[in-house]
């Protein structure tokens, strides 16, 4: 079976190793850099830009793909799943109507509205009327009644970065403003809405159109340093727990999670006649009561993808096989009972100074965990650093508490001009959270 795998990140590296690892897949690959991981399980790897819809099209004509597998949620969104299937290439990723529920923050608002499903914050629209949303549309009025508890999203893909917090990256009122009215210059439009207190978690379930399968929920570390503090980034690291939860949740509050991507998905349908097949990533947070939506992704998460691939126990390409015929209730998706720490290794300065260039050494790593390589340069005498985040690092063990020290150990191990999140799986943070959401349930 052939199977073209579009993006060349530590998420792309890992989708490749378990689509390759039952041994009936010849995988191609498509990306525009040369990761040294995927590069070792490709027959062939096609470097390109990922919104180069024609290189992309001629590479699947020439491979003719049984089914592709695309990764990041640029091409996703712009339509690359459509374009395929004008080849007969299916895909494990939605058309581009219904990948509009990562591309579009107001659609999804307004789907989950419409078909009342449970979840939503207090939100509003506000609309491009005259070049810029001011205190005359009623911006300034829906962030008062807000109380300094808003988050303003601008409504289009801005690389993870397009979500601001009052308390956050937003000071006061003004500020909330300011920025709507940047993304109404942007997009045309911008959400803004009630910002939730609690524990963030990412559910992503494989999703057939009709049938919602969850992966075990992953927790990710957005800000660059230890305690939550500095920059917003892709993700500095990821665990998940063995008992397939994870320590400050419920089962209701998975249970609740689960319905709210069952519903969605099948409110998609209703709207737009296509069914989403592929993964939906429920952004979700557990608050004093229940479970509430924060966004959707159409995609795998990078890093949470590192925190369940390696554990899945069923063949990945049945899986990708029953998305794509609609058949996932009839598959039994099993995951080891294995609790797991991701961790990123970054260069110095990353994410808005990041150093590029520079060597790396991580031949020196004496542990079991895993490594999936991202943003690096495979040289003749070596890695080294492209400017983002380099190699994750994933540790599987019986507790997180020994799967934590399996991922510190190797990102410790590498040398050269690079840092990693200490604190990512460590029992004395887990507890922090554990502790806040035991004081917000009572
Ligand atoms: N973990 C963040 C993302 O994949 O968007």
């Amino acid at each position: 079976m052939k199977v073209l795998l579009i993006g060349n990140g530590a998420r792309e590296h890992c989708i490749a190793e378990a689509l390759t690892k039952s041994g009936r897949v010849e995988l191609f690959a498509y990306g525009k850099a040369k990761n040294p991981g995927i590069f070792q399980l490709a027959r062939e790897y096609q470097l390109g830009a990922v919104n180069d819809f024609k290189a992309i099209l001629e590479f699947a004509k020439k491979v003719k793909p049984d089914f592709a597998l695309i990764g990041p949620d640029d091409p996703i969104a712009d339509g690359v799943a459509d374009l395929l299937l004008e080849l007969d290439v299916r895909s494990v990723a939605p058309l581009k109507t219904v990948a509009r529920l990562e591309s579009s923050k107001s659609f999804t608002r307004d789907l989950v509205e419409k078909y009342k499903i449970q979840g939503n914050p207090l939100y509003k629209i506000f609309y491009d009327t005259h070049g810029a949303c001011h205190e005359l549309n009623g911006v300034r009025e829906f962030l008062r009644e807000l109380k300094e508890n808003f988050v303003v999203k601008a409504d289009g893909l801005m690389g993870g970065k397009g979500v601001r917090v009052s308390g956050d990256h937003l000071a006061n009122e003004e500020e909330g403003e300011a920025y709507a009215n940047e993304c109404i210059r942007k997009f045309g439009r911008v959400v803004i809405e009630e910002k939730f207190i609690g524990q963030e978690f990412s559910l992503m379930s494989f999703v057939d159109g009709k049938h919602v399968v969850d992966m075990p929920p992953v927790q990710d570390h957005k800000r660059a340093f230890a305690g939550d503090k500095g920059p917003n980034t892709g993700g500095m690291g990821s665990y998940s727990d063995a008992n397939h939860s994870l320590p400050f949740l419920k089962q209701s509050d998975l249970d609740e999670a689960h319905e709210i991507t069952e519903r969605v998905a099948e409110a998609l349908f209703k709207e737009t006649g296509a069914m989403f097949r592929g993964i939906m990533y429920g952004g979700f947070i557990a608050v004093k009561k229940g479970v509430r939506l924060i966004e959707y992704n159409a995609r795998f998460g990078d890093p949470e993808v590192m925190n369940v691939l390696p554990i899945l126990k069923t063949d990945f390409v049945d899986v990708c096989e029953a998305i794509l015929a609609g058949t996932l209730n009839k598959l039994k998706v099993e995951f080891e009972k294995k609790a797991t720490v991701c961790k990123y290794v970054v260069p110095e300065g990353y994410p808005d100074n990041p150093r590029s260039g520079d060597k790396i050494e991580i031949s020196g790593r004496r542990s079991s965990a895993k490594m999936y390589y991202s943003s690096v340069d495979q040289r003749a005498d070596g890695l080294y650093l492209s400017s983002s985040r380099a190699v994750a690092f994933v540790g599987i063990e019986n507790t997180l508490h020994e799967a934590e020290k399996v991922a510190e150990a190797a990102c410790a191990s590498v040398k050269g001009p690079i840092f990693h999140r200490e604190d990512v799986g460590t029992s004395e943070l887990i507890k922090k959270r554990v502790e806040m959401m035991r004081e917000l349930r009572g």
